[in-house]
């Protein structure tokens, strides 16, 4: 009994030194597993933070949804105050509700591959696209890669090799206006639902498709309740590393600028990454055998394009007709 006194009462002034030693705390939520590259970028700038900034600021992690989904985090994040801040590094597709600008991220086939979104991401043009996030709130630190998206759809053919495979076809959709006119464009129906939920509505057959990078579909399952997977790469899905402004302006110059650099750090190391889960995960989803993985034909993705191809018109006006041509001359198509 007196063993596990001492024992409960050194873990407990361990967990307090713990606590007491660092000035700042950030919680970091997510909604991925820790083997993505997002949750692997967050886990290496919690470890750099923990090691470099010992005893100035404490990063705890909290990969799965097990703190908030992406809607509820943005809320979170506004409402924190004191010494504790939530970060965290929602898909750019679930800001609209922020900056109408950050719709230009999905746009369909926009990005002709991952350099084509660096190019655009490392220029001042993203700028624009941010600063409404300040006046509510929102310091946004960095964009975080995963990758291009594919489709998966439970069937009994080869599906969504053509734009007309989607007709009467129910589509998981992350809450995005434009992810929702791209499937309507393509003559399906789009459904909006958290992350977290997916894995079960495919499985149940509440929706019979959804659009992910490789990385979602293999480490939360997803192929394992489809069985075909299209290569489509028909648009980008990536993160904005946010906090709370508050939090972030409260913070001591030098400590700013300390994790400033870290999150650099981790934003390249994030790149890394993101390359390595974009093979690596489909290889291991082909090798499992669940769904078959399906390539398009050059002509396949031109009428793929062309059918989605009115989905940039229909969001000019919000997106900003310049701030689009700044885009297409950035990427350089
Ligand atoms: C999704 O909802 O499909 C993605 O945004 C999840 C994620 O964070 O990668």
């Amino acid at each position: 009994m007196k063993k596990i006194l001492s024992v409960v009462v050194l873990s407990a002034c361990a967990l307090f030194t713990g606590l007491a030693q660092a000035e700042y705390v950030i919680k970091f939520s997510h909604v991925v597993t820790p083997t993505t590259p997002k949750g692997k970028a967050a886990q290496y700038f919690a470890d750099q933070v923990n090691e470099k900034m010992a005893g100035k600021v404490r990063v705890e992690v909290f990969p799965n949804s097990q703190l908030y989904n992406d809607n509820k985090v943005m809320e979170a994040m506004r409402l924190a105050s004191g010494n504790t801040g939530l970060m965290a590094a929602p898909s750019l597709s679930k800001f609209v509700k922020f900056s109408k600008k950050l719709q230009v991220f999905d746009i369909p086939f926009l990005f002709n591959d991952i350099n084509d979104v660096h190019k655009l991401v490392d220029s001042p043009v993203v700028d624009e696209m941010i600063a409404p996030l300040e006046k509510k709130g929102i310091k946004a630190l960095g964009f975080w890669d995963n990758g291009l998206k594919v489709f998966s759809i439970n069937g009994d053919k080869p599906l969504l090799v053509t734009p007309q495979d989607f007709n009467g076809k129910k589509f998981r959709i992350q809450s995005s206006e434009v992810h929702e006119a791209m499937i309507k464009a393509l003559g399906g129906t789009p459904q909006k639902l958290p992350f977290k939920e997916v894995y079960t509505a495919l499985g149940q057959g509440v929706v019979d498709g959804q659009e992910n990078a490789w990385s979602n579909i293999y480490s939360k399952k997803f192929y394992e309740v489809q069985s075909y997977i299209t290569v489509s790469n028909h648009s980008y899905l990536g993160y904005l590393l946010v906090v709370s402004s508050e939090f972030w302006n409260s913070l001591p110059d030098d400590i700013r600028t300390e994790l400033s650099a870290i999150i650099k750090d981790a934003t390249m190391k994030g790149r890394v990454f993101a390359a390595e889960a974009d093979s690596g995960d489909r290889q291991k989803i082909e090798e499992d055998k669940y769904a078959k993985v399906v390539d398009m034909t050059p002509e396949q993705r031109a009428s793929f394009r062309a059918a989605t191809s009115k989905v940039e018109d229909q969001f000019r006006d919000q997106i900003g007709a310049d701030l689009l041509k700044k885009v297409h001359a950035t990427i350089g198509h």
